[in-house]
């Protein structure tokens, strides 16, 4: 069956079964490769994308479910949040091997778009369902800081 779905800004009609998860959509029938398969069963963030504006773990959301939602994929983030993560994830050398960093960069901005100033607390919680196997997470949680500030800085313009 034929669907139409909103991803990046964009019109995108593809044929495949309803119940085919939006994960898999995106990677094998758009060629958005950025996001990655991890777990396949909503436990470890890497199929991480934005649906409507929140951080959504798309290996569970089905193609019929994704319908007429604004999703946004690792290549069509562009928020100032969006680019404030990405400058100070280079800055603190975030990623080890890399392979989460897709899904953590997306709930990051998810979050920074929610909340400008999160605490410690807050981007424990917010980034709780993101794993990471190399153990990055005192620096993701230094670059969510860096993040802000710099976005506080500019007054939200990065
Ligand atoms: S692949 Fe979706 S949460 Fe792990
Ligand atoms: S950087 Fe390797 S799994 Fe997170």
């Amino acid at each position: 069956m034929a669907y139409q779905l909103t991803i990046n800004g964009q019109t995108h009609e593809v044929d495949v079964e309803g119940d085919m998860p939006l994960l898999w959509v995106v990677r094998d029938h758009l060629n958005f490769t950025g996001t990655k398969f991890g777990c396949g069963v909503a436990q470890c963030g890497a199929c991480t994308m934005q649906v409507d504006g929140v951080a959504t773990r798309t290996c569970v959301l089905t193609v019929a479910n994704a319908v007429g939602r604004n999703i946004t994929t690792i290549e069509g983030l562009q928020s100032p949040q969006a680019r404030a993560v990405q400058a100070a994830w280079v800055e603190l050398q975030v990623p080890q091997c890399g392979y989460c960093q897709s899904g953590q960069v997306m709930s990051a901005t998810a979050l920074l778009e929610q909340n400008s100033a999160p605490t410690d607390a807050e981007i424990e919680a917010a980034m709780a369902g993101n794993i990471c196997r190399c153990g990055t997470y005192s620096r993701i949680k230094a670059g969510i800081h860096m993040a802000a500030a710099q976005l506080k800085n500019t007054g939200g313009a990065a």
